[in-house]
């Protein structure tokens, strides 16, 4: 592999256990000021140092995050939709140039199987897989889900080994049941998005079980940055992924960060 690909891969993916804890707030993207994110660097500051990358679109990490930052960035990449209209008809929003300019490590683009778009979300990842390939930039595909979509491990499986036959080094997708189908068929690593927000405990039993089920980690966002102790959250979160825990033992560390004040 070329070197600075493999190099970026390995400042996303921590050689160390070989599992990452993604921190995703690029859902302002299509969803506006998304709350938790109203403030961005409110929200992103205090959780950088526990963050092994920070996902997010160029506006923000520009106006939003300090450059003497030490966290990774992927560029979400993938764009020009909002709630309002079909979510499906994304194009590319930002060209390659402007991520080596940014110094990003990944640019992230989301597909759309069986969406209205399916077609050009899926063409734009093998174009973006070409340039990535070209100046040693990982792409990480997002499988995003149209409302009408069920997210079952038949779905999300047909989506992930799309991504990754069209070139995908990572692919982001959703926890679901028998996800170890959805894993066994994607020969790149998968991360999870954590979706709506849950209860504590659930949220962190499902990064424990995606690991559990082959995941590589969590690419989490609202479960994170909606929680009243996000600090604390994350620092559960990264303890399941990174250092073997329990799901309870890492919610016990969440309920004692949590008092001690962590925010
Ligand atoms: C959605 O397309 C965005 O990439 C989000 O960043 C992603 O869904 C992860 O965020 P959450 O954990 O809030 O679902």
């Amino acid at each position: 592999m070329d070197w600075g690909l493999a190099n970026r891969l390995n400042l996303i993916i921590r050689p160390e256990t070989g599992r990452t804890v993604m921190l995703a707030v690029d859902h302002g993207y299509f969803q506006g000021p998304t709350t938790g994110l109203e403030n961005p660097r409110a929200t992103i500051t205090p959780l950088l140092p526990y963050a092994d990358t920070l996902m997010l679109t160029r506006g923000i990490l520009r106006t939003s995050v300090d450059p003497s930052s030490g966290t990774p960035v992927v560029l979400r990449v993938s764009g020009g939709t909002s709630v309002l209209k079909e979510l499906s008809n994304e194009g590319l929003a930002t060209c390659m140039e402007e991520a080596l300019r940014l110094n990003a490590v990944a640019v992230a683009h989301s597909i759309f199987v069986g969406g209205e778009g399916e077609r050009e979300s899926l063409l734009n990842l093998a174009k973006l897989v070409d340039e990535g390939q070209r100046y040693g930039m990982p792409v990480l595909a997002v499988t995003a889900v149209g409302r009408e979509m069920a997210r079952d491990a038949r779905y999300l499986g047909l989506a992930s080994r799309i991504a990754a036959e069209l070139g995908a080094n990572i692919v982001k997708t959703y926890y679901c049941d028998d996800f170890e189908k959805v894993v066994a068929g994607c020969p790149v690593p998968i991360v999870i998005a954590g979706g709506k927000k849950l209860a504590e405990y659930e949220a962190i039993k499902m990064a424990y079980n995606s690991i559990k089920h082959g995941a590589v980690g969590v690419d989490m966002g609202r479960n994170i940055f909606q929680c009243d102790a996000p600090v604390a959250m994350i620092r559960a979160v990264r303890a399941v992924v990174h250092e073997k825990k329990t799901a309870g033992q890492a919610l016990a560390l969440f309920e004692k960060l949590k008092n001690e004040g962590a925010k």
